[in-house]
């Protein structure tokens, strides 16, 4: 008889926003008139229109398919030049930073990558990742067989889980212990936190030290405000002996239905053999890519290049002052509502420490069940977002408003 994956058995409840669209939808099954006022702030997916450049590049795009001149099949599996050409220029090299074309491979998304990437580490790494964290991380970890089972609080043996609290401010302590793969998400998903510079260098010279790798998602790197965040690992001086670092279009461009994402693997970027010998990913990477990924279609990658033309700059902008302008009206009811609030002013996302006795999941059913508002339990990400909520911020300004008065309404 064929055997499966006895991983995945190890794996707890569903994926988090899986499970919380089940329980919404139970509500709403449940309280049909509660439902027509449902607004949604759990998952963080945009609400907004796609901008305009990039439909009219995918329009071209579309009339240059139909054409026998224009048409195009299979195309790179790394991404066409002129995308990987346009993602190192703008957002690495006009910023002084070293990225060359070929160290950018396009993909459909920065949660397949961040799973992905497992395929070229060993399995005997140790890996640290925050606690609370984005699920990916964990779960792909599990699913590969690089974990024990659960332990009653959710947390899997053979992982260093890092606690992200209000004490830190949400970004933690060097492990106490040698680990050699380091997932960090900056600006934070779910905290809304960012790291120093200085943070930062910390965990490169750790990286460095140890000869450990960084997993860098800077999936929201484009809403940070504050001048001296960095919004790239690669702004840290070694870094491209350490880390990989993965982007997005779909929180800057509202590609999350489009699909369209990129990571970057250093040439410099060298790991060790089973038998001691170092040698570079990125050729690892390379070849994953090519031999079990057929690219992003042509369409859609000249939608995500139109996204840095002087247009598409201009609409990527906007799209994120309305998204940031939302953050701050939710950050400032939650504030009078008299709870203690993070996040959202480098980030979509606003992190609530929930009144003293409760846990993130009641919070979820009161807010639900109150408020007609979906927001996600702290827990669901990990034992230290316990007491928490995350509210998303991407939501037309009207529906955030309406948060705002009836979060203000709720007898916290
Ligand atoms: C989230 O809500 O945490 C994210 O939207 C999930 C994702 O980007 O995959």
């Amino acid at each position: 008889m064929a055997q499966l994956n006895s991983n995945y058995l190890k794996l707890k409840a569903g994926y988090l926003f899986p499970e919380i669209g089940r329980r919404v939808k139970s509500f709403c099954d449940a309280n049909p008139e509660a439902a027509k006022r449902l607004i949604r702030c759990g998952i963080g997916d945009v609400t907004e229109p796609l901008p305009l450049a990039a439909r009219d590049a995918m329009h071209r795009a579309i009339d240059e398919m139909g054409t026998r001149e224009g048409f195009h099949g299979y195309g790179p599996e790394q991404g066409y030049e002129f995308l990987r050409r346009a993602i190192a220029e703008n957002d690495y090299r006009a910023k002084g930073l070293e990225v060359a074309d070929d160290e950018v491979f396009v993909s459909d998304g920065s949660k397949c990558d961040c799973g992905n990437i497992l395929d070229i580490f060993g399995h005997d790494n140790r890996i640290a990742l925050m606690d609370p964290v984005y699920p990916v991380y964990v779960d792909t970890n599990v699913m590969a067989g690089h974990t024990g089972e659960a332990d009653e609080s959710g947390r899997y043996g053979g992982l260093v889980y890092l606690p992200c609290t209000g004490e830190n401010g949400f970004v933690s302590a060097l492990p106490d212990e040698p680990v050699d793969l380091i997932y960090l998400c900056y600006p934070n998903n779910p905290t809304g936190a960012t790291a120093t510079r200085a943070q930062l260098e910390r965990w490169v010279a750790y990286a460095l030290e140890h000869e450990a790798v960084i997993l860098f998602d800077a999936a929201y790197e484009a809403y940070i405000r504050d001048a001296s965040v960095p919004h790239s690992i690669y702004e840290i001086p070694g870094a491209r002996k350490c880390a990989i670092e993965f982007r997005s279009f779909s929180k800057n461009g509202g590609f999350t239905g489009t699909r369209c994402a990129f990571t970057i693997v250093p040439h410099e970027l060298l790991c060790h053999t089973d038998g001691g010998e170092k040698k570079p990913l990125h050729p690892l990477w390379n070849r994953r890519f090519s031999t079990k990924f057929n690219g992003v279609s042509y369409i859609t990658q000249r939608g995500a290049e139109a996204l840095y033309s002087a247009e598409g700059r201009a609409q990527v902008a906007s799209l994120i002052d309305l998204y940031m302008g939302n953050a701050a009206i939710l950050r400032e009811a939650v504030a009078e509502c008299g709870l203690s609030v993070h996040g959202g002013e480098n980030a979509p996302y606003i992190w609530v420490r929930g009144p003293q006795g409760r846990t993130s999941w009641e919070l979820f059913d009161a807010i639900l069940g109150e408020a007609n508002v979906v927001v996600t339990p702290g827990s669901g990400f990990g034992l230290a977002g316990e007491g928490y909520f995350r509210i998303s911020a991407f939501n037309s300004r009207a529906n955030v408003e309406e948060v705002g008065r009836r979060f203000q309404a709720l007898r916290w």
